[in-house]
């Protein structure tokens, strides 16, 4: 009967939002391959069959924000905190680029001041002007999570990066007023406001990024129909990109009382909701989340088997790894990028889907928005033996 239903329902052109909810919460095994099939499917259809990676670097954990349940959040004084040196994030960058990543994300706490806006300006046309070759023409592909800036250093800093391939995640977290205000309810003068967020994207949009946003899912007392009303905030911002992951319990966390869904169900709820995203977005760029990886080894894997065709692997060099932990059990804390390119690598092939090395990956919505259209064949290659084995070795004895 419930075989049925889900058949009927995936087999429509849009889904309303009752068919929405309705399949963000299946549970049975037989309906969620069903889900999980036609999400793969819509994925091939639109985006082709590579998985991009993004090199993940976690330059700072200094944060001047309070976010209830975020492990980094200003109050949290459990946290020893440090800021990468600039020759860090250049070596890790060009590491990547050299391991055949095509693009690499900045990620931070969130800051405000002169010194840290002209810090990332300098690190941005550093890692550009040397990461030009002749398999990255234009230079390594740049995502940015810094959070909520002015206009002008959005402006700024897409300037320095150099790139088309430019792109920003700035996660909502949830479209529930209330909700998001108990979760980001903290003193002080950076407290966040939803309709705030909804104006970053729109000066991040006129700075020129590809625009990636997303939610946490399982968040204490959301509902499926908040989540389907987030899916609707998606398309209605036009959204290049979606990067979402289970809500997971902080050591830091102000929201512990609270408690998480258990994580079986969460999982599966995560997973719904990207299927369910892919198959009413369509041509977007969405990335398997590490989070998913917290609660199942497999959770990015599982990921990219419901619709996610991005990766981000953690480069963050391991000594300061301790110190970027948003949530509880992330994992990655020895990949480096030769050992998670190949780590991953595995994954993807297993799943069906190639590696698309080399290219930046750029989300097909916004090429065929601004008729900007990618180019180039993913290629493995692999660095000399030597400096490969150098790479992996770290990884290897940790
Ligand atoms: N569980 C899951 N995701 C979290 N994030 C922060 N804290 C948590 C948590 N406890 C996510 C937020 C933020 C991104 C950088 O990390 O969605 O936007």
């Amino acid at each position: 009967m419930s075989i049925n239903k889900t058949k009927t329902v995936l087999s429509q052109d849009t889904l309303s939002d009752d068919d929405i909810v309705y399949l963000l919460g299946l549970t049975d095994p037989e309906d969620c391959a069903l889900l999980q099939q036609k999400a793969f499917d819509v994925t091939t259809k639109y985006m082709g069959n590579y998985v991009y990676y993004r090199g993940l670097i976690e330059v700072s954990n200094i944060c001047t924000a309070g976010c209830r349940y975020c492990g980094i959040r200003r109050e949290n004084h459990c946290v020893e905190r440090y800021t990468m040196k600039t020759e860090e994030i250049v070596k890790e960058a060009l590491d990547a680029a050299k391991m055949g990543y095509g693009s690499i994300c900045l990620q931070a706490g969130e800051r405000r001041d002169a010194k840290f806006v002209d810090w990332i300006e300098a690190v941005l046309e550093e890692i550009h002007a040397k990461s030009v070759s002749e398999l990255l023409p234009e230079g390594l592909g740049i995502t940015l999570s810094l959070g909520e800036q002015t206009l002008e250093t959005y402006k700024r800093w897409a300037k320095a990066a150099g790139t088309m391939s430019l792109r920003y995640l700035a996660r909502f977290e949830t479209s529930n007023v209330n909700l998001f205000k108990i979760l980001h309810a903290a003193h002080g003068n950076h407290e966040k406001v939803l309709e705030h967020r909804f104006k970053i994207m729109e000066n991040l949009r006129e700075a020129g990024y590809q625009l990636g946003t997303g939610v946490m899912i399982g968040i204490p007392t959301q509902t499926l129909e908040d989540l389907c009303r987030d899916i609707r905030m998606y398309q209605k911002l036009n959204v290049d990109m979606v990067g979402m992951g289970p809500y997971l319990l902080s050591e830091g966390s102000d929201l512990t009382e609270y408690g998480m869904m258990e994580p079986d169900k969460l999982i599966q709820l995560s997973l719904n909701m990207i299927a369910v995203t892919r198959i009413v977005l369509k041509d977007v760029n969405i990335a398997a989340a590490t989070a998913l990886q917290a609660i199942r080894p497999d959770g990015r894997e599982l990921g990219i088997r419901y619709g996610a065709n991005v990766m981000m692997p953690n480069l963050t060099p391991t000594k300061y790894r301790e110190g970027y932990q948003l949530y509880k059990n992330k994992p990655g804390l020895k990949d480096t990028p030769a050992s998670a390119a190949r780590v991953f690598e595995k994954s993807i092939l297993r799943v069906g889907r190639e590696v698309g090395w080399n290219l930046t990956g750029s989300s097909i919505r916004w090429q065929n928005r601004t008729g900007i259209t990618e180019t180039g064949d993913a290629k493995r290659i692999l660095p000399d033996e030597e400096v490969y084995e150098e790479w992996l070795e770290p990884a290897a004895t940790k």
